[in-house]
């Protein structure tokens, strides 16, 4: 196949506390016309189409290069849009809603009808979520249609926190950029399945299990969440795709929090003298421990949201900056903790160091 001729990326700077609408109707009309919007949403930014035009969402997975069988999250702007896209809303799924949203929750329900099979990646099941961010929420509201979005970065990169991130991976490639800054959490949403019971958390994320557990009593974890294991039965097909790497190789080393630090203190020496870049990925309370070495901080352990919030940016800087191993710590799998290990743990390829 040809090459298709670059698009002309328009690219609009967007305020959320002063919505300018003209730029919001810009961006509407190319959904209601079937072209593709990255926009941002308080986790990440998505890569926006019409989700019920079958046309545009294969387009999408073809410029994302997202393999056909990973379904994508739809997003709504009004609860009553849920109804519509699924014709079986269990109780827990109103009660779940009323609590986390608009928010990093979503909710996988039976698919109704009216959803193409292109969009829930052939399934029978639809992700739903109301994301929280004024602008995603004017789009979805303008566009008068739900809008399918997985994050805005090309399929097996890590997602984009930053207008910059969808520039990297789609300028030429889209219609329109919305930029409104830096995204607020910077991990994707939680992923629960509520056609299984109890609910399973699919993809651990802004929402965490502890804050599920107290609304819904029971609800169970995938096990691929926290370890690579064969998924058979496409529960969340995206589990089995290579996701969030970094083009450097990436090392976790878990356990222990002295012991991962001496640890990565050794292999930085070792590998140095390879002469390989090596980063490593730390945290405010160790990074003054090492010696050498590209060292970022992800933030503070005691409170994992600036981790969260950093953690896809710096392993794209560790590639711009062209380092050749990144050493990473482990977190505690408490909290965002769970789904930040998630991420790490994937974009490693489970090349994992345990020192107890
Ligand atoms: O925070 C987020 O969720 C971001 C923003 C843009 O909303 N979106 C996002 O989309 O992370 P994506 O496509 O990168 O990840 C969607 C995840 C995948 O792991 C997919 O397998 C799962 O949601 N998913 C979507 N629909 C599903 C369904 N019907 N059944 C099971 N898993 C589903
Ligand atoms: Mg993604």
């Amino acid at each position: 196949m040809n090459e298709k001729p670059l698009k002309n990326t328009l690219i609009l700077k967007v305020d959320p506390e002063n919505l300018e609408m003209d730029k919001i109707t810009i961006a509407a009309n190319v959904i209601r016309n079937g072209g593709l919007v990255a926009f941002p949403t308080e986790t990440v930014y998505g890569l926006g189409v019409d989700a019920l035009n079958a046309e545009a969402v294969k387009r999408m997975y073809m410029v994302k290069m997202r393999p056909l069988d990973n379904p994508t999250i739809v997003h709504v702007s009004r609860i009553s849009d849920v109804y519509r896209l699924s014709v079986e809303v269990p109780d827990k799924a109103e009660e779940l809603m009323k609590r986390f949203w608009p928010g990093p929750l979503t909710i996988v329900l039976k698919a109704s009808e009216i959803v193409p099979r292109v969009t829930t990646g052939g399934l029978d099941t639809v992700g739903i979520r109301m994301p929280n961010h004024k602008v995603a929420l004017a789009l979805i509201d303008s566009s008068e249609t739900p809008i399918a979005a997985p994050s805005a970065n090309i399929a097996g990169r890590p997602s984009p926190t930053l207008a910059q991130h969808v520039i990297q991976d789609f300028y030429g490639k889209i219609d329109v950029i919305l930029d409104a800054g830096p995204t607020r959490i910077g991990v994707e949403s939680t992923v629960l399945d509520l056609t299984q019971t109890p609910p399973q958390i699919l993809r651990p994320g802004g929402v965490t299990y502890e804050e599920l557990k107290e609304v819904l009593g029971e609800v169970s974890i995938h096990p691929s969440v926290i370890a690579k294991i064969e998924v058979e039965y496409a529960h969340s097909p995206g589990m089995k795709h290579k996701h969030y790497a970094p083009k450097a190789e990436l090392i976790v080393v878990e356990g222990d929090l002295n012991k991962i630090v001496d640890k990565i203190i050794e292999l930085t020496e070792e590998y140095s003298k390879f002469g390989l870049k090596i980063g490593i990925l730390a945290t405010d309370e160790t990074m003054h421990r090492y010696g050498k070495g590209i060292v970022k901080s992800m933030g503070s352990r005691s409170d994992l949201k600036s981790a969260a919030k950093n953690l896809f940016k710096l392993l794209r800087e560790f590639d711009d900056e062209n380092v050749n191993l990144i050493l990473a710590e482990g977190l505690p799998l408490k909290g965002l903790g769970l789904a930040i290990m998630n991420r790490l743990r994937r974009a490693s390829g489970y090349n994992i160091i345990k020192v107890e």
